[in-house]
């Protein structure tokens, strides 16, 4: 059958379908998270029909559009405090729907000018931002000496992955060619991110070159012990290639101190990075920007936009103090690509793992572009504000720890952990998120089972906080009955 879909009417079903989607997701009736088995949303997608026979109307679009918005996370939901994942503008979209119609990736300049053009821009602004922009004009888009620079790139993990090829090349710039040497590690917190002991990993230096720093009760590094360990690590006859900082920690949104270890990495002259993936955002906010004193001192950082800039997955910066660092990240070269003296303006993809990659610099300009710089800013510190407001509202209600101050968004705590123990926490959070009353996630700290939020809807406020203790010691104390049952 011919297919009859036409482009303004597809538009408008697409976009009717999402304007209900987003006022059902406010509603505090809907479900945050709506979580069928994958047999039964295949089935109710109509998947295999489809795939063989495509849309045969509009009403097959519609029914399809509606069903698969039925089936997914509700992060527009004031009650979504889940994983670290923006929740974006209701017009963040846009520059997906633009670039999922005229596909021009933004690796190659000459692929995607406009495309090109705004991650440049946006790359300037970001290292203006962290002190590495030294032109007078964000419009400067050539090299300009003493400069940082940086690039976009599909998610945080290969942003990691990135910086620490450079810091490789930077000790070691032989080990493109012939493979790691045998005596590199690279020290950092034992809460980093796991992505960074995946990329040594990945880079053939195994788990075992991440060297662990010992962390104090919040999991932030202790700068007595950078030195023990880096004796201990030259003893052993190893050279120590980068340094890690996280800023914030994934688990519990605390900042290590970035401007002692910068001093650290300095002495020692060790490539410093800081993972910021999350925590970057703090430069936006004169209310918090000193979380990242020192960070100028650092050689690279990286930021996710996907998670606290409000931009649709996926985003992220890789920024270099100095931009010959940068050009030295991958050392391989493609004849058909890197000619760089005859082309027009600057291509990303000598610098990048990708080879073709999306056209990031468009969203992350857009979730500008929307409402002005200031309201960016507003949603930073209002999702700070708002971890420190539920701290406080949970510090005062019976039954529940909270182990630390926020200094981000993201808050850990636990309901009764004298009576309630890991597992039993764990149960909470699924039966919080099976009921889709709220999507909350979870972490071990300090050994233990935490209930954790990470507050990135500007919607949720303090009822969502009453509902959610409510919740929360509802199903505590269901747990303790049964338990007391099985005791009697
Ligand atoms: C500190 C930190 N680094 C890296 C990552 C990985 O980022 P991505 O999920 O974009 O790959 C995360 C993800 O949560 C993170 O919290």
């Amino acid at each position: 059958m011919r297919n009859t879909l036409n482009f303004s009417k597809a538009k408008e079903i697409v976009a009717n379908a999402l304007k209900k989607y987003i006022s059902e997701s406010i509603s505090t009736e809907t479900s945050v998270l709506n979580q069928n088995k994958p047999e039964l949303i295949a089935k109710s997608l109509k998947v295999k029909h489809l795939f063989e026979k495509g849309f045969k109307d509009e009403n097959d679009l519609k029914n399809f559009v509606c069903n698969y918005l039925k089936n997914t996370n509700h992060l527009k939901s004031s009650r979504y405090m889940g994983h670290q994942v923006a929740v974006p503008h209701d017009l963040a979209g846009i520059p997906d729907w633009i670039h999922g119609t005229i596909n021009n990736p933004s690796s190659l300049y000459e692929m995607g000018p406009a495309g090109s053009t705004l991650e440049s821009f946006m790359i300037n602004w970001m290292l203006s931002k962290v002190g590495w922009f030294k032109g007078n004009d964000l419009y400067e888009f050539g090299r300009l000496a003493k400069n940082g620079s940086g690039i976009l790139t599909h998610g945080g993990s290969i942003a990691n992955l990135t910086a620490l090829s450079s810091a490789r090349a930077a000790i070691a710039p032989e080990a493109w060619d012939k493979g790691n040497p045998n005596d590199l590690v690279v020290m950092g917190p034992s809460s980093s991110h796991y992505s960074i002991s995946r990329a040594l990993s990945i880079m053939g230096m195994g788990k075992k070159a991440f060297v662990p720093v010992p962390v104090d009760e919040n999991e932030k590094i202790i700068i007595s012990e950078l030195e023990k360990v880096f004796t201990r690590t030259k003893n052993q006859g190893n050279r120590v290639m980068a340094l890690i900082a996280n800023a914030c920690a994934t688990s519990t949104g605390l900042f290590d101190p970035i401007d002692e270890m910068a001093n650290f990495c300095r002495k020692h002259k060790i490539w410093f990075h800081v993972d910021g993936a999350h925590g970057s955002v703090a430069l936006l906010s004169k209310k918090h920007d000193h979380k990242l004193n020192g960070l100028k001192k650092a050689d690279s950082l990286i930021w996710d936009a996907h998670k606290m800039l409000r931009v649709p997955s996926l985003c992220t910066a890789v920024l270099f103090k100095d931009q010959k660092k940068m050009w030295k990240s991958f050392q391989q070269k493609g004849s058909y690509v890197f000619h760089e003296k005859d082309v027009v303006g600057m291509d990303s993809m000598p610098f990048t793992i990708e080879c073709t990659k999306s056209a990031l610099g468009t969203k992350l300009f857009w979730t500008f572009a929307i409402e002005g710089q200031q309201a960016l800013i507003n949603f930073v510190e209002n999702s700070f504000k708002q971890a420190k407001d539920l701290y406080s509202f949970l510090k005062n209600y019976d039954g529940f720890h909270c182990p630390y101050v926020p200094e981000s968004n993201i808050l850990c705590f636990q309901y009764k952990p004298e009576i309630i123990n890991n597992q039993e926490q764990l149960a909470i959070r699924y039966d919080l998120i099976n009921s889709g009353e709220f999507y909350i996630t979870s972490c071990i700290f300090r050994g233990k089972r935490y209930l954790r939020t990470v507050l990135m809807n500007p919607l949720t406020d303090e009822r969502d906080f009453k509902a959610l203790a409510r919740a929360i010691e509802k199903k505590g104390e269901l747990i303790l009955k049964k338990k007391t049952k099985i005791l009697q």
